[in-house]
């Protein structure tokens, strides 16, 4: 790992932020006091939600963690194909009871406020999903003592994040559960999204950042994988998903190892960017038709989710997942990361004294 990523926490596992409420501050807390570094999500939340967040996990742990904010958006939606869609799930809406969200609720998730809240009170990292921060900003960062990572998923990307200045890269592989961190959404180069280890060897080629490696992540053998490739630490999200202290919905939870739920798929069904999510009825019958329009569409559809699942329909759910979620095992966090850890020492093991052929 990187001096500086390596001296912050001992194992070389990163809990991935996860909005929607799932990385609360309890699960952050059981991977950073188990030796991993736990993340909370800004994601969709105030500035003053993610503060309370943090508050109440310093009151948790003095170990390390991360914050995780998303860039603004530019405005590029075409609002024609926005309305079309929305006549499209005016059925969704009438079948849950409920109405279609504004989809012009706001474009830039509160950075700015969040930005101003993390300067004031710094914490251990700041990660960036959806695009690159200004180097002002980063570099105000580093003032303060915090260290940086942005997400990127394909090379081109991962040398914007280092001429940025961030401290490290996220290489996020096509098998990665959630919304893929792509700088500027665009249709054009949909399905030319790379498979992790191939990205790690790529980045180690493009830029000389440290590299955090994220993608179907979970076990501590792929762990060891990311590692001899180049990367200096894995990020895993539904590996930690699953987990009691995760704030997943119960029905996503159970869906990661249902056997109903046979595949993922990247989809802009539900918020108009493409994310890796559990097939079901509404990715299937709507992800065609979605338009590239985030977060118009995450706006549209965020009723008709949340009644989805307060009516127990895991079918109007997005259920996040990446390809690995078969794999999730149920166990508490802390428990986790000292298994994957232990994975991790037997795979290296092997690797190093010739066990595998
Ligand atoms: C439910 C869920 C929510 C996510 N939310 C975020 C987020 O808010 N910010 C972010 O940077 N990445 C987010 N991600 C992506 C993760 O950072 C990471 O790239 C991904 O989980 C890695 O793939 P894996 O799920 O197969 O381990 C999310 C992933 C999942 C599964």
């Amino acid at each position: 790992m990187s001096s500086a990523l390596t001296d912050l926490f001992p194992h070389p596992i990163v809990q991935a932020p996860m909005a929607g409420g799932v990385s609360v501050p309890h699960l952050a807390q059981a991977v950073s006091e188990a030796g991993g570094l736990g993340f909370l999500a800004a994601g969709y939340k105030t500035a003053d939600g993610m503060y309370q967040e943090i508050k109440q996990l310093r009151g948790l742990t003095t170990k390390p963690f991360g914050v995780n904010l998303f860039m603004p958006q530019p405005e590029y939606a075409d609002k024609a194909a926005v309305d079309v869609y929305a006549h499209q799930l005016a059925g969704e809406a009438a079948w849950y009871d409920t109405e279609l969200g504004d989809p012009d609720s706001g474009r830039d998730d509160g950075y700015e406020a969040k930005l101003a809240v993390l300067l004031d009170n710094p914490v251990p990292v700041v990660s960036f999903h959806f695009g690159v921060p200004s180097s002002e900003v980063l570099e105000s960062l580093r003032r303060a003592g915090t260290f940086t990572l942005v997400t990127a998923t394909t090379p081109d990307e991962a040398l914007a994040v280092e001429r940025a200045g961030a401290d490290a890269v996220i290489a996020q592989g096509v098998e990665a559960g959630g919304h893929q961190g792509t700088h500027r959404d665009n249709p054009e180069t949909d399905g030319t999204s790379i498979g992790l280890l191939s990205l790690i060897a790529q980045f180690r080629e493009a830029v000389g950042l440290p590299i955090v490696a994220a993608g179907g992540i979970m076990r501590g053998s792929q762990i060891a994988a990311a590692l001899a490739a180049g990367a200096s630490a894995a990020q895993l999200g539904t590996a930690f998903l699953a987990t009691p202290e995760s704030g997943a919905n119960a029905l996503h939870k159970q869906a990661l190892t249902n056997p109903l739920f046979v595949r993922t798929e990247l989809t802009r069904a539900f918020s108009g960017r493409p994310a890796r999510g559990l097939v079901n009825r509404f990715l299937r019958e709507h992800g065609p038709y979605a338009p590239a329009a985030y977060p118009e569409v995450h706006h549209l559809t965020s009723p008709v989710r949340k009644k989805a699942a307060s009516s127990g329909d895991p079918q109007g759910m997005a259920l996040w997942a990446g390809q690995g979620h078969r794999m999730a095992r149920e166990m508490p966090a802390g428990q986790l990361v000292e298994v994957l850890v232990a994975e991790l020492d037997a795979a290296a093991t092997a690797l190093s004294g010739g066990g595998i052929r």
